[in-house]
């Protein structure tokens, strides 16, 4: 099969596009021919190796975790799937496996979701880690409820996107903040309350719009992008920040902070096993029109260099895929 790999961890310049051998779905996996590779910043990090502190890296390298595409073969014990179908997938990248920046990737059958009709497989490779992680952050760990006063702190990104609709949909009431050239973008996806961060003091913009304090704070961000979250939220309240690997200050000491305050200090990272009813659930929500897709960037698997250089500005508006095959 033909892959962008990664010899050494580096800049965008260490892609590389090579040819490896095509890989084989063991008892309970899935093979699928991948149509679109989903990007998420978790990939540059990855790329710059930040994932050490988790595994080795072992070369050559797929990086990728997002994936939509055909079922090209299943593994012993696998009868859920059946090759040709249409599905999307967090793939086996974060337990390790290779990732889905190539032909063919491996993931395990009960992370695998079928595409719904109405959404393309572009659209469904921009779905699985970010609408994921929304969801459990906000539900599965954040315990969020109907008639809750809830902000995300970084509404535009590609999580951001997800969560904002998802605390909606769910009869929260929401705030989020971003920059001036998303605040548009976000009253357009329905949020009560846009706070543009470089115009307004997000204190007091909390202040005036939830003057007990939120009952619920997602920091999609980063730590030192909002120091006094825990002063937002109310006692009783929950505060999820959602790990980058790159900005997460002293997580201890923060979870003892919010203990103090009696709010619900909680680090969110993605659990991906078992998630294919989640990620199907989220699949028929978008194809039903209750959420709206964020806005598609999409690039050609050999310009994953670009798309990554993009991602890494840190300003990303909606999601970026990556074009693998066309069918
Ligand atoms: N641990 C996990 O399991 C997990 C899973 C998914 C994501 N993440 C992490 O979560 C973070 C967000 O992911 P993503 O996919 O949404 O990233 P993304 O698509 O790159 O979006 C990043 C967003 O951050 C916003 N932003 C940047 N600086 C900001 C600031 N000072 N205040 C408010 N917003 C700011 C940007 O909005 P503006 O352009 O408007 O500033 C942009 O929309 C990343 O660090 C990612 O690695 C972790």
């Amino acid at each position: 099969m033909f892959a962008m790999i990664i010899e050494e961890t580096g800049g965008p310049e260490v892609f590389k596009y090579a040819e490896l051998p095509t890989p084989t779905p063991g008892p309970g996996e899935v093979l699928l021919q991948v149509a679109y590779a989903g990007v998420n910043p978790a990939d540059w990090k990855n790329r710059e190796g930040h994932l050490a502190q988790y595994r080795p890296y072992t070369f050559p390298y797929i990086i990728g975790f997002d994936a939509a595409g055909i079922v090209a073969a299943v593994g012993e014990g696998v009868t859920e799937f059946q090759p040709g179908e249409r599905v999307f997938t967090p793939t086996n990248h974060g337990q390790g496996g290779q990732g889905s920046y190539a032909e063919f990737a491996i993931a395990s059958a009960d992370r695998v979701a079928r595409i719904p009709d109405g959404l393309s497989f572009a659209q469904a490779a921009a779905l699985p880690v970010a609408s994921l992680t929304a969801w459990q952050g906000l539900f599965d760990r954040g315990g969020l409820e109907a008639g809750q006063l809830a902000m995300i702190h970084g509404g535009s990104g590609g999580l951001g996107s997800f969560a904002v609709q998802f605390a909606r949909w769910a009869g929260a009431r929401v705030a989020a903040t971003c920059s001036t050239p998303n605040v548009d973008y976000l009253k357009s996806l329905g949020v009560e309350r846009v706070i543009d961060y470089r115009t307004e003091n997000i204190a007091d913009a909390v202040a005036a719009w939830a003057p007990e304090g939120l009952d619920y704070l997602m920091d999609a961000v980063g730590v030192s992008s909002l120091p006094n979250g825990l002063d937002l939220v109310k006692p009783g309240g929950t505060l999820v920040s959602i790990p980058t690997l790159v900005d997460d200050g002293d997580i201890p000491s923060q979870v003892a902070a919010g203990a103090v305050k009696g709010v619900k200090r909680v680090f969110s990272t993605m659990d991906d096993v078992g998630c294919g009813p989640t990620l199907q659930k989220i699949g028929e929500l978008l194809d039903s029109g209750d959420i709206l897709l964020p806005p598609l960037r999409e690039f050609p698997l050999l310009e994953v260099a670009e798309a990554h250089r993009i991602i890494q500005g840190g300003h990303n508006r909606g999601k970026t895929v990556l074009r693998v095959e066309e069918f």
